[in-house]
């Protein structure tokens, strides 16, 4: 059912002159993407022993165009997979968004990513994830294509940063986790996506002119920052995987040997399928060597000419022998697995809504355009009362930045003025632009893929209105030329806005990335900001933004009272604002990311977007490990607001100790070998199984996975004569490989996830007047004289208190794994824990990366200092 204006997408990076074609430029030396053959086997895990052995039992049944067939879509708009349907394998229904269910009816669009993360609550993001999961299951959608870890947040520029939840790869693994618990939960496959390093959205795809950027990483940086919630997602069991649309090291993503075979599916053990994103796909036989399964929407990266690079392809290289059977068997075991694992062989619904189009009727093969027609809508509503999740977590994510003499809340006795047309919804309609590719009127969710329609939009000018009816709104964002001159008790709220997307659509210049105004407000926001402040003596700013922003001019100026961040609210704009405004409740979200002084706070490599080059546009993540807070530690630079930083109405004490569980040595111990896995016959199957059936109805565009009789029998001589035509890459190999020390386990050696320290963590409201809610952050620092070189905190967990009343106290636990501990280590290709012979970590806590005090050891009843003791 997934589908968009992708035609657009495969374009729009090449907006600039076409250069020669270089497959493979040369990347800065030591960035490599080395070979990694062949594919794991999946199904060595016990958690997935019994789909496994339920999949064997039906892939042994199928035909080599059974197989074909289910490892592609069947056409960009025709909707959904291929099928087994004689096997009673369905089309399988992909669909997006990260917020919920794009291009649907009667759903909820629940707040973005990046508004969740803000919320740093775990269970919301949960609860979150529980309700997409329902919604999904409710449209019959199969695989949920969310949650969004990559882009991992490292450019504030970057486009899609909002579809994930902060520039911090725990915060990202954390969310992503709940999230995928909570969909799968609900017999839906999650997708973790896009792997790896889409850190901005220019030149991002291939196209026969020019390949897609290059993202250079290095081995440790790759672990330690933008692979670690991809771990923490297969940990908690994510059926499925997206490749990234850019290339890594030089080689695309979709057909990465080291990315899928090595990293992704051996040592992180990885047992669902891997799939493209929409038309990245650029090879038949080296993507599936290098261990791609499902090619999505089944397209040639340039669409509707009916072509696709595997299906009618796949059977052929199968039977002339260049993809080796046993390849193809793990493919299509892999999906088959999963689709059984989470439960969809039992009364899984089927989908009953279309992407294309609203009305009850629509073409079947929409493609096509001669097309039968017939019901497409159901028109089922699955919002149940999922509104209300949708408002705590766009309430609890409000994040407030700035109170000068805790101006706010405000009393609804207070005359108050609203400027700014991001207070009132659309007034063409909340879904007036395609994909939300437009900033009209209250932004609750940036452009592209990651978004879903709204059932309805709660902003705040209505909601403030409920509570001061008279209430004066000025719907302009530029400041009114006859103003009159305000009374010293009038209020102004001034609404701003920053919007950004997918590469799909450009939307007032910005094509994707923020790349017009650096971090300015939209609309001259700051400017509507800075002429009010001259009238008004109190100024309230509400900021309705994908990431962060520049507030230099005007952050101090002390007119301004009080700055509110709602990132992206979805749907519950108004009333979630409309709380924390009034005071009905304390804000508690937090910055997802920090908020520099200015741009080159970053180096160029964060800061910047990689612009034209001719071949290959190169990415190098030269900064390394030092992204956001990590950077500006390291430079002693002090940002404007630091990640984690939020205030409350009320104010929080702290109190923790740590507690030893686990005594940890320098590697983890030695991983088990893999379980084994299905096994089938790897003889060439006979070419009848891919000839087409006699008196077949062909639909134009549609891709199927049949062969002309001629065609088969040529391709299948040449296979059973043996004769290897294909030109192998480097490295290639036909042996399974017993998998790294890293490995062993679902994310890895199932050591790395040993809790080593639990930390108490008992919290006050100290205030008076105000309940609320307090977030706990905890941020490692690695022992001193280690021979590595570490950021100075990190995060590594967070909790949430509930609801405190004033004096009311609540323990939270934070726990430290051996995962949260270690490093990196390139030349063992293991993760180490640097102080296991005794040298001492430091554990943080507080409620910002700048606001933390040390936590004491206690087990020998004596406090340390704050410092952890050997471990
Ligand atoms: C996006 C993916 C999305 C897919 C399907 C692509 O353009 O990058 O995130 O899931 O389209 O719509």
């Amino acid at each position: 059912m997934a589908y968009r204006s992708l035609v657009l997408g495969a374009f729009a990076s090449t907006s600039l002159a076409a250069s020669v074609v270089t497959p493979r430029d040369p990347v800065p030396p030591g960035f490599v993407a080395a070979p990694y053959y062949p594919a794991p086997h999946g199904g060595w895990i016990a958690s997935w022993e019994e789909a496994y052995s339920k999949a064997e039992a039906l892939v042994s049944q199928m035909t080599l165009a059974e197989k074909t067939n289910i490892t592609s879509g069947i056409g960009i708009f025709m909707g959904n997979t291929g099928s087994a349907e004689r096997l009673g394998f369905p089309r399988m229904c992909l669909q997006d968004s990260a917020l919920g269910v794009s291009s649907a009816d009667n759903v909820t669009a629940f707040p973005a990513g990046i508004t969740t993360g803000a919320t740093f609550d775990k269970k919301l993001i949960y609860a979150r994830g529980v309700a997409i999961g329902e919604e999904h299951r409710g449209k019959g959608t199969n695989v949920y294509l969310g949650p969004s870890v990559g882009p991992l947040g490292r450019k504030p520029l970057g486009g899609r940063n909002w579809e994930g939840f902060g520039s911090d790869p725990v915060l990202q693994a954390k969310a992503a986790a709940l999230t995928i618990k909570g969909v799968q939960e609900q017999g839906i496959i999650a997708t973790i996506k896009h792997l790896i390093g889409n850190e901005q959205e220019m030149y991002r795809m291939y196209n026969p002119f020019q390949p897609g950027y290059s993202a250079n990483i290095d081995d440790r940086t790759l672990h330690e920052l933008y692979l670690w919630p991809f771990a923490e997602a297969v940990h908690v069991g994510v059926g499925s995987a997206m490749t990234a649309y850019n290339a890594v090291n030089g080689s695309a993503c979709s057909q990465h040997s080291y990315l899928i075979n090595g990293l992704l599916k051996d040592e992180l053990g990885f047992q669902g399928f891997v799939m493209s994103d929409w038309l990245s796909h650029i090879s038949g036989v080296d993507s599936a060597l290098a261990g791609l399964d499902m090619n999505m929407p089944g397209d040639t990266n340039i669409p509707l000419f009916g072509f696709s690079n595997w299906h009618y392809e796949l059977s052929r290289s199968v039977l002339n022998g260049s993809v080796p059977l046993d390849r193809l068997n793990d493919m299509v075991t892999r999906i088959v697995a999963t689709w059984y694992k989470f439960g969809q062989d039992k009364d899984h619904p089927r989908p009953n809504f279309s992407s294309n189009t609203r009305d009850r009727d629509g073409l079947l093969y929409p493609a096509a355009l001669f097309s039968p027609k017939g019901q497409v809508n159901w028109f089922v509503n699955v919002q149940a009362d999922h509104y209300l999740i949708a408002r705590e977590v766009a309430q609890d994510a409000i994040t407030l930045l700035k109170n000068n003499g805790s101006f706010l809340p405000l009393a609804t006795s207070q005359s108050l003025h609203v400027f700014g047309t991001a207070a009132q919804v659309n007034p063409d309609g909340p879904n007036a632009c395609m994909n939300r590719a437009c900033n009209k009127g209250t932004l609750g969710m940036g452009w592209g893929s990651g978004v879903a329609d709204y059932p309805y939009l709660d902003d705040p000018i209505t909601a403030i209105r409920k509570r001061v009816p008279d209430v004066k709104f000025f719907n302009t964002d530029g400041f009114p030329w006859f103003h009159p001159t305000p009374s010293p008790d009038d209020v102004a709220i001034v609404f701003i806005t920053s919007d950004a997307g997918e590469n799909s659509f450009t939307v007032e210049g910005n094509n994707g990335d923020r790349n017009s105004a650096k971090l300015a407000a939209w609309h001259n926001g700051d400017e509507l900001v800075r002429k009010t402040a001259e009238k008004y003596s109190s100024v309230i700013v509400v900021a309705q933004t994908v990431g962060p922003l520049d507030l230099e001019s005007w952050i101090d100026n002390p007119r301004v009272k009080g700055v509110l961040f709602q990132h992206l609210p979805g749907q519950e704009a108004g009333e979630s604002l409309a709380n924390i405004l009034f005071g009905d409740v304390s804000p508690s979200g937090h910055l997802p990311y920090s908020i520099t002084k200015r741009a080159n706070d970053f180096p160029d490599s964060i800061a910047n977007l990689r612009g034209f080059a001719f071949g290959q546009v190169q990415d190098t993540f030269s900064e390394g490990l030092y992204i956001d807070y990590r950077w500006l530690n390291k430079q002693k630079t002090k940002p404007r607001f630091a990640f984690g930083h939020g205030l409350s109405y009320t104010n929080f004490s702290f109190d923790a100790t740590i507690e030893s569980v686990t005594r940890l040595s320098l590697v983890p111990p030695a991983r088990a070998p893999k379980g084994s896995t299905p096994v089938y016959s790897t003889e060439i199957p006979p070419a009848s199984e891919a000839y087409w059936p006699s008196g077949f109805n062909r639909i134009w565009r549609y891709l199927y996975s049949w062969l002309n009789k001629n065609d088969a029998d040529k391709a299948y001589a040449v296979g059973i004569a043996g004769v290897k035509k294909y030109n192998y890459p480097a490295g290639y190999s036909t042996v399974q490989k017993p998998g790294p020390a890293a490995g062993g386990g679902e994310g890895g050696n199932p050591a790395l996830w040993d809790v080593a320290f639990r930390v108490p963590v008992t919290v006050k409201n100290t205030g008076t007047e105000f309940s609320g809610r307090a977030s706990v952050q905890a941020y490692i620092q690695y022992p001193e004289g280690i021979p590595y070189d570490t950021p100075i905190v990190q995060l590594r967990d967070f909790e949430k208190t509930q609801v405190l009343a004033p004096g009311e106290t609540e323990t939270v636990t934070i726990e430290l794994t051996r995962r949260d501990l270690s490093v990196w280590d390139t030349e063992l290709q293991n993760w180490v824990v640097p102080g296991f012979d005794g040298k001492r970590y430091t554990v943080w806590i507080g409620d910002a990366s700048d606001r933390l005090f040390t936590a004491c050891y206690t087990d020998t009843g004596i406090c340390e200092g704050g410092k952890v003791p050997p471990v």
